[in-house]
């Protein structure tokens, strides 16, 4: 997988859930590789984020607070993006949530709010990202983040509603890439395994042997580092990766092939 350095210079990225954990890591990267960034999240720590990232990376790092299923602030942000670093030609929609609860208890409205969060809440970004770049006479790149949960039922903990959720960002990723590439944007996903970030953190310090049972379910035998997803998204997002649509892209240290 080529990745020129530098390849992303000159670019826009707006990446979602970039406050900590696999957005965090992925916008470093594409930072790394010349994109502007602005981080995006629904905690206040985003800005903390963003200036750690400003003081290390070349280009211009800005961050914006906003709830990505609510549609009028997701379009507040790429307003603002295109006013203060040129209009975003690149996106990466990682904010997420995962609750493990069993089917039989889980409430409607809990299992509303993991698809709200995770499927609503890529959608509207792409959306407003595509609006964006197709008023601006440009192209531009997507890589939503799915999930391997969305491909298999990966044990033991009951998660029915995460597990849909990423079917679904799935058939998103396919269903727009299919929409859209005749306007000039890809659209692809990551399927991260279990990689190591406040989401599986919390599971790790409450149940060490749920996290025991992943890695002897996981060939590798390890979790993923978040900065092993960098050359991945970096490809995605850039014009190397120019024939790749739609995909929903597998790395998970071979938990899904047993
Ligand atoms: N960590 C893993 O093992 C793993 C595996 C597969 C997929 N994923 C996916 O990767 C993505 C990132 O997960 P992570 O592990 O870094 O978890 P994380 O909890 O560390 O990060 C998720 C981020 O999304 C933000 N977010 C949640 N709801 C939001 C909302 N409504 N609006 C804006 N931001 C919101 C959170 O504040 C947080 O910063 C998620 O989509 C997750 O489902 C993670």
């Amino acid at each position: 997988m080529p990745v020129s350095e530098g390849s992303l210079a000159g670019r826009t990225a707006v990446v979602t859930g970039g406050s900590r954990g696999l957005g965090y890591a992925m916008a470093e990267a594409l930072g790394r590789n010349g994109a502007d960034l602005m981080l995006v999240d629904v905690l206040e720590s985003v800005t903390d984020a963003a200036a750690r990232l400003d003081a290390e990376l070349p280009g211009a790092v800005a961050a914006q607070r906003c709830d990505v299923t609510e549609a009028d602030q997701v379009a507040q942000v790429f307003a603002r993006t295109a006013d203060e670093l040129g209009t975003a030609t690149i996106l990466v929609n990682a904010a997420g949530i995962a609750w493990n609860e069993p089917a039989i208890d889980v409430t409607a409205e809990r299992f509303r709010t993991v698809l709200d969060v995770n499927v609503t809440g890529t959608f509207l970004p792409c959306q407003s990202f595509a609006r964006a770049v197709v008023a601006a006479g440009l192209t531009g790149s997507v890589v939503n983040v799915a999930s391997m949960s969305g491909m298999v039922v990966n044990l033991p903990q009951p998660q029915a509603a995460y597990n849909a959720s990423k079917a679904a960002v799935s058939m998103l990723t396919a269903s727009l890439a299919v929409e859209w590439l005749p306007l000039g944007i890809r659209v692809n996903a990551i399927a991260p395994g279990y990689f190591a970030s406040d989401m599986t953190k919390s599971v790790s310090t409450t149940d060490p042997d749920m996290v025991d049972e992943w890695m002897r379910r996981t060939p590798a035998g390890r979790m993923g580092r978040p900065d092993e997803l960098g050359p991945l998204v970096t490809y995605l997002c850039g014009d190397e990766s120019a024939f790749v649509v739609g995909q929903t892209i597998v790395i998970d240290g071979g938990y899904t092939i047993v």
